[in-house]
């Protein structure tokens, strides 16, 4: 289940075109099929981030994306930015999705 329950805490900044300063040049767009695409083995292009990887599959811990919703993420700054950090029902379930392969389905 690709895990785009937190879309509303997320969208308002990436799915604007990517642009360093309102989302670190990650843009997720609009739709499943999209963000997908943008995470999945993808490499950070973000100042910041450079040389991580967004989505490894199988790999929760070195996938960028979900370190970036820690508290005290290796690079740049927690994420949503400005918002409230996800509840730990959102974190389990992007692990686990992650863990699982991180499956497009
Ligand atoms: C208010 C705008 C804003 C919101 C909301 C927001 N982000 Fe970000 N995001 C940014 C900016 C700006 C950066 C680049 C600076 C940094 O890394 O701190 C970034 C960077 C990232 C990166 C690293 C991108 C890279 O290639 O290095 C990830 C992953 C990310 N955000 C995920 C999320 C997720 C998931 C959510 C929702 C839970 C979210 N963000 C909500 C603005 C936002």
């Amino acid at each position: 289940m690709f895990p785009l329950a937190t879309k509303g805490q997320c969208n308002f900044c990436h799915s604007l075109p990517p642009n360093e300063k309102s989302n670190g040049n990650l843009s997720m767009g609009e739709d499943k099929a999209s963000a997908y695409a943008a995470l999945v083995g993808k490499p950070s292009a973000s100042h910041s981030c450079s040389g991580g990887t967004l989505v490894v599959a199988g790999q929760p811990d070195a996938s960028l994306f979900f370190q970036k919703l820690s508290a005290s993420p290796a690079c740049g700054g927690r994420m949503p930015l400005g918002g409230d950090p996800l509840t730990p029902e959102q974190l389990d379930m992007i692990r686990s999705w992650i863990s699982a392969g991180a499956k497009d389905d």
